[in-house]
């Protein structure tokens, strides 16, 4: 019988190795009890988030009774006396009639996880042997029950900080990014100024009657202007710092001012429709800058439009979330994007639009969220619209960032 009881030991032990989920260890340990100690039956309870046990596993026992087990302290070896009371009567519990209950706690490295209830029939000799045997598969199953909780926390604690080292790699880059672009549009346009005021005296100093020079100048002026356009957007992304005065505002009136700024673009044209939708709530009051803010708002609702050439619907949403802060999110219709480019979105220079785009809209949304402490989320899939969420931390709340 030793031997016997030394290897369903050891098999029972193996075979939580390889087991993380502390419902299956439950059911090995109630399926151990019946096949191998010899009991009638037997019920494992474990200790919830909130303090409560309840069940988590039975073997030849109902697994829901009705008030059972009750309350979080209850795992007292009065509780197996409680089990056959409340199943007596049962036409679905054979087990408990005339038995008797061994409760043996499932405690390891210092934490409780539950109970194990084994029932046992009248005819049971329930030696030191017997005891002891019950009282090793339960210690088996706890040490089980802790590796699993410990592999719980490992994981969360492994994803948030693959989470917070995506967040800093991510804005080391911006920051990179930002200083090579405020030098780099510093030089060019104290190279490209004097050469505009020579292509305006150029422009004077050609003879009106030739056309074609004075035509080649004006083309010039104009590829020149949209050069130093671009230099004055990257020289705003470079800005690492607020631009103006942050006040408390209302992210409605922001959401307002850039739907407004934004309807000339969505006006139908030869059978494109846009939709774009106010669903306003009551967020709490946010400090930003407000200029900054409509125009990151004015960048994600010209986004959703670029992305549905065939029209669609933006529907820009705010309130308040769960932990009290101020949300906006717009969303739309469109096509959503797959992993690839979705994870690449806010890199500077990131863009599909090849010529079209600059790639610097959600880089400067992102800079301007984090530099007000806010957080920003996607979701998107192929086929499933985009929706970008900012959130801000409400007044005298903690970073989000
Ligand atoms: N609402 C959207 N739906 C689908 N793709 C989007 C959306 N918003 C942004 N994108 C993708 O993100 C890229 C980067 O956007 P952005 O930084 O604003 O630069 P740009 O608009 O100049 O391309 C876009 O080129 C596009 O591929
Ligand atoms: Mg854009």
């Amino acid at each position: 019988m030793t031997e016997h009881a030394l290897a369903v030991l050891s098999r029972f032990g193996e075979l939580l190795s390889g087991v993380a989920e502390p419902r299956e260890i439950a059911r090995e340990l109630a399926r151990a009890a019946v096949d191998h100690l010899g009991a009638r039956a037997a019920m494992v309870l474990g200790i919830d988030d909130g303090g409560n046990s309840r069940i988590l596993a039975a073997k030849n026992l109902p697994i829901d009774i009705p008030g059972f087990p009750g309350e979080a302290d209850a795992l007292t070896p009065e509780l197996g006396d409680e089990l056959l009371a409340r199943c007596a009567g049962r036409p679905d519990c054979t087990a408990c009639e005339g038995a008797h209950t061994i409760v043996v706690p499932l405690a390891s490295g210092g934490g409780l996880f539950g109970s194990v209830i084994y029932v046992f029939g009248s005819e049971a000799q329930l030696g030191e042997f017997e005891h002891g045997f019950a009282k090793a598969l339960a210690g088996l199953a706890a040490s089980g029950l802790n590796c699993a909780a410990r592999y719980t926390e490992l994981s969360k604690s492994y994803a948030e900080l693959r989470a917070s080292r995506d967040v800093l790699a991510r804005s080391q880059k911006l920051r990179a990014l930002g200083e090579m672009a405020a030098g780099v549009s510093h030089d060019l346009k104290n190279i490209l100024n004097p050469l505009a005021l020579h292509l305006q005296f150029l422009q004077r100093a050609v003879p009106r009657d030739n056309g074609d020079a004075l035509e080649s100048v004006v083309e010039m002026r104009r590829v020149l202007q949209r050069g130093l356009e671009t230099i004055e957007r990257l020289r705003d992304f470079s800005r690492q710092a607020p631009a103006g005065r942050v006040e408390v505002i209302d992210l409605n009136r922001i959401a307002h001012e850039a739907i407004e700024i934004c309807r000339p673009r969505t006006r139908t044209k030869h059978d494109v429709h846009y939709t774009l939708v106010e669903s306003f709530g009551q967020p709490p009051p946010v400090t930003l800058q407000a200029s900054e803010a409509v125009a990151a708002v004015v960048n994600l609702i010209v986004n959703a439009v670029d992305a549905m050439p065939t029209g669609g619907h933006v529907t820009v949403t705010t309130g308040g979330n769960a932990e009290g802060n101020a949300f906006l999110e717009v969303a739309d219709d469109g096509p959503g994007m797959p992993p690839d480019i979705e994870a690449r979105v806010f890199e500077p220079f990131f863009t599909t639009k090849g010529q079209e785009g600059t790639g610097l809209g959600l880089a400067m949304v992102y800079a301007f969220v984090q530099r007000h402490r806010g957080r920003i989320g996607l979701q998107t899939a192929p086929g499933r619209g985009a929706s970008f969420t900012l959130t801000f931390p409400a007044e005298g709340r903690p970073s989000l960032f």
